[in-house]
């Protein structure tokens, strides 16, 4: 069982190499992002009261992630967790090794992707996804080879999020910088961490990634 931590800016690639992993190593993607964006489109009173904090690229509480990564976790029985986007603050961070501790399970390693903030506008603003099978895709880089197919599964449910925007980026990065990046030194001092160049090739991101993992 290996257990690893995606952290990194939004649009760094945590989502596209969540889902590699989960394709060649049977491991399961948590994502917070896609947690909350389901509690919304259900409806439910706490998707409604997070989407105006998400919407403007805001933090949600500690409390309302925690929880559905508890939830999540109380399920058990799985090749390993990739977290992908949680934790964002500290005390995410110490809740989610409560939580493995707990299950008698530990961090195997947290993968830093470094990017430059310069790209990030681009691989935001390009984004799209498939709603029905969540695979990424973006615009100039990465289109569908089919337009409006997903390559995946077929479907033409492609989306494009409500805080892909440029104002809603630049709040979600200082969010980033503010709260998530002091994970990297907490993490770092751990013996935890590995840095991955994050603006390489996306096979090559994974190539890394994979390296990480294997050592771990
Ligand atoms: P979340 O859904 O987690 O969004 P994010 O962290 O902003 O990250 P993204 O999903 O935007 O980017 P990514 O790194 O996954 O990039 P991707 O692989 O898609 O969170 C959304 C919101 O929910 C938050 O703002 C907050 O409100 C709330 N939230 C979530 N978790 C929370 C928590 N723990 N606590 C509190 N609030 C929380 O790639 C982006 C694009 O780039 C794609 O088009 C892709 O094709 C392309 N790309 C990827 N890799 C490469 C590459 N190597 N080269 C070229 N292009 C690439």
């Amino acid at each position: 069982m290996t257990n690893v931590i995606l952290l990194g800016p939004p649009g760094a690639g945590k989502g596209t190499q969540a889902k590699r992993l989960v394709t060649e190593r049977g491991m399961v993607q948590l994502s917070t992002g896609d947690m909350l964006r389901e509690a919304r489109s259900s409806g439910s009173d706490m998707g409604l009261r997070v989407a105006a904090v998400m919407d403007a690229g805001g933090l949600v509480t500690d409390e309302i992630v925690i929880g559905l990564i508890r939830e999540k976790l109380s399920h058990g029985g799985s090749a390993g967790y990739i977290f992908d986007g949680f934790p964002r603050t500290l005390a995410q961070a110490d809740a989610l090794g409560d939580l493995l501790g707990q299950m008698g399970q530990r961090l195997d390693a947290v993968i830093a992707m470094e990017v430059d903030d310069g790209v990030l506008v681009r691989r935001i603003t390009g984004r799209y996804t498939c709603a029905d099978c969540g695979a990424v895709y973006h615009d100039e880089t990465h289109p569908t080879t089919r337009p409006g197919v997903c390559d995946s599964c077929g479907s033409t449910n492609l989306v494009r999020r409500a805080d892909d925007n440029e104002d809603s980026l630049r709040h979600r990065l200082m969010e980033y910088y503010k709260k998530t990046s002091p994970l990297i030194g907490y993490y770092y001092a751990k013996g935890d961490l590995t840095r991955v160049d994050a603006l390489a090739r996306v096979e090559d991101v994974a190539a890394e990634i994979s390296m990480a993992l294997n050592k771990g």
